[in-house]
């Protein structure tokens, strides 16, 4: 009798948090659709980075960029139409097939891997990119910011840079009420947190998927990439631009920090 074959995922298989946060992650991708651009905006050369991020990375045509979790793929895209070679990881398989899709559609060259980022996908090999990107709400899923960083680290060329565009950490202690700023939550907790719902996405509100995420200072990031074997070159600090976040707040909020850009370089072997 003819077997089917059969095809086994080579990494290791993800932790109990990651596995929530893939599911959870699945169950919103076609409703999180909405809230970006379509193919044709790529396929005309659209882009979603910000200024400070183009400006810290250069000129990156020809580079070899890895975006780690790329979500549905956009800032991907974005890179490839600013001239990188690029790759896309993200752990909910659904995100990466509506990525593939759209870099298709687009009639753009991007790769595209469901993967765990806690561990160097196998598919991924070390010291093959120039660039590490990644960022926009990222850092909060990971369990073990550590092991994070020495997947950055194994990844990039000897020279490579890591450009972390980020939230910054204390956004989510903070909330506009009646016009003032109010201190929500404990900045130095670091329990982890699992929530439903999703607050800031119309029809996902209820949304019974459980997931977790892990709060990070600011500090602990920095020391993570520099524990890596990373030499940090820059941090930047930046107003917030998240208007699906604060909406009408927004502009109160813009008072204080949003996000920051970090690049940190690998030595020379
Ligand atoms: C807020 S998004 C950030 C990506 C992009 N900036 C965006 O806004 O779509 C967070 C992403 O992290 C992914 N993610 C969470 N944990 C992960 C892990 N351990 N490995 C890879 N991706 C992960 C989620 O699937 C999600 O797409």
């Amino acid at each position: 009798m003819d077997r089917a074959p059969i095809h086994r995922n080579p990494n290791p298989p993800v932790n109990e948090y990651t596995a929530a946060n893939r599911d959870a992650w699945d169950a919103i991708a076609d409703l999180r659709q909405d809230i970006w651009p379509s193919a044709g905006f790529f396929a005309s050369g659209g882009s979603l980075l910000r200024e400070h991020e183009l400006e810290a990375a250069g000129d990156v045509r020809g580079l070899r960029l890895c975006h780690l979790q790329c979500g549905s793929g956009e800032e991907t895209l974005s890179w490839a139409n600013a001239g990188a070679r690029v790759t896309g990881v993200d752990i909910s398989p659904r995100q990466i097939e509506l990525a593939a899709r759209k870099a298709r559609d687009a009639g753009i060259s991007a790769e595209f891997l469901a993967a765990d980022v806690s561990a160097r996908p196998v598919e991924l090999v070390p010291e093959s990119f120039d660039i590490v990107y990644t960022g926009g709400g990222a850092l909060g899923w990971l369990p073990d910011l550590d092991s994070w960083a020495a997947v950055v680290h194994q990844l990039l060329k000897p020279s490579g840079r890591l450009i972390l565009n980020e939230e910054h950490p204390q956004l989510g202690n903070l909330e506009v009420r009646d016009g003032s700023i109010a201190i929500v939550g404990d900045y130095f907790d670091r329990q982890p947190h699992r929530t439903t719902g999703w607050r800031h996405f119309a029809g996902a509100e209820h949304a019974p998927e459980p997931r977790w995420e892990f709060h990070r200072t600011l500090g602990d990031i920095v020391t993570s990439v520099a524990r890596a074997g990373l030499r940090i070159e820059s941090l930047q600090e930046f107003p917030s631009t998240a208007s699906w976040r604060f909406g009408d707040d927004l502009p109160t909020i813009r008072r204080l920090l949003g996000s920051f850009l970090l690049v940190a370089r690998k030595p020379d072997a």
